[in-house]
């Protein structure tokens, strides 16, 4: 089934908004948005050090307003799905203070988030090597996942020790088991169906792929699912990064001209 064929109701804003958000948001296409928007929330560490904080996690804990402040966002413009970038499998080569931090503070926002993300519609999914997860965090991943499974507004997908090269490798050795007792031939392995051997593919591909604070990189983040998004890199900082900032990212995505390799309007 796929997420973005089901119907969708009109964007609202429920949050009050400022004369600038109303402004960008009587700006917008609301019959073009995207369906399903990507974001790499980077920059954390770099407003930690502009505020004169010695310690990194600073910058992620105020990280966690702006993932709460994109995820309502996403919601109020009904997008399908929202994926998240919030832990790289290469993340885990950070100092081991900072990586137990970072999990403490996944911990407690996926406790503290529930009611938000009900009173929201939201239904919270993962993608990544969740078994490289503390035991803990997992227990706290599935209920929260549980306790939102019923909701069918945004999807909110959090990319957890995610790697693309992983998750590809994982779908290929799927792929290869398939073959192996005979419910698939080789013949058959299409990019189609390879790419429902992906982590959550009713998801589709994201139109629409952010990274905040200035870096052009995509750093092993869906390599195979941006083949055609469109790529928009900001200079904000993730802690800051609100409904303005969103706005603006899918005003430039609606100034931009997808072809899929065609020619695109004459
Ligand atoms: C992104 O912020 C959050 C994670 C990777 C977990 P960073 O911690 O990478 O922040 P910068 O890039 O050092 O500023
Ligand atoms: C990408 O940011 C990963 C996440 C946002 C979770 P990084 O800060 O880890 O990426 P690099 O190291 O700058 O490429
Ligand atoms: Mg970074």
């Amino acid at each position: 089934m796929s997420v973005g064929n089901q119907r969708r109701l009109e964007p609202v804003l429920r949050q009050p908004a400022t004369a600038e958000e109303a402004e960008l948001f009587a700006a917008l296409d609301l019959g073009r948005l995207p369906r399903h928007v990507a974001i790499i929330m980077d920059g954390n560490g770099r407003w930690a050090k502009r505020r004169g904080y010695a310690a990194r996690i600073f910058g992620h804990r105020a990280g966690t307003e702006a993932v709460r402040a994109a995820t309502r966002t996403a919601a109020e413009l009904r997008l399908s799905g929202l994926t998240l970038y919030a832990f790289s499998k290469e993340n885990w080569s950070r100092p081991a203070r900072e990586v137990n931090a970072l999990m403490d503070l996944l911990d407690e926002y996926l406790v503290k988030e529930v009611p938000e993300l009900m009173e929201n519609d939201v239904r919270l999914v993962a993608s990544g090597n969740l078994g490289d997860l503390r035991e803990k965090t997992r227990r706290i991943l599935d209920s929260t996942m549980e306790k939102t499974a019923g909701n069918g507004g945004l999807v909110l997908n959090l990319a957890l020790s995610y790697g693309a090269r992983a998750e590809i490798a994982r779908a290929v050795r799927r792929a290869m088991e398939m073959a192996r007792s005979g419910e698939l031939s080789p013949e058959e392995l299409t990019p189609e169906v390879f790419g429902q051997m992906l982590d959550h593919p009713e998801l589709g591909d994201p139109d629409l792929l952010v990274r905040t604070s200035g870096e052009m990189r995509v750093s092993n983040f869906l390599l195979w699912q941006i083949a055609y998004s469109e790529f928009v890199v900001m200079d904000v900082l993730w802690p800051d990064f609100r409904r303005p900032d969103f706005f603006r990212a899918l005003l430039d995505y609606q100034r931009r001209d997808r072809r899929f390799g065609g020619v695109g309007p004459e």
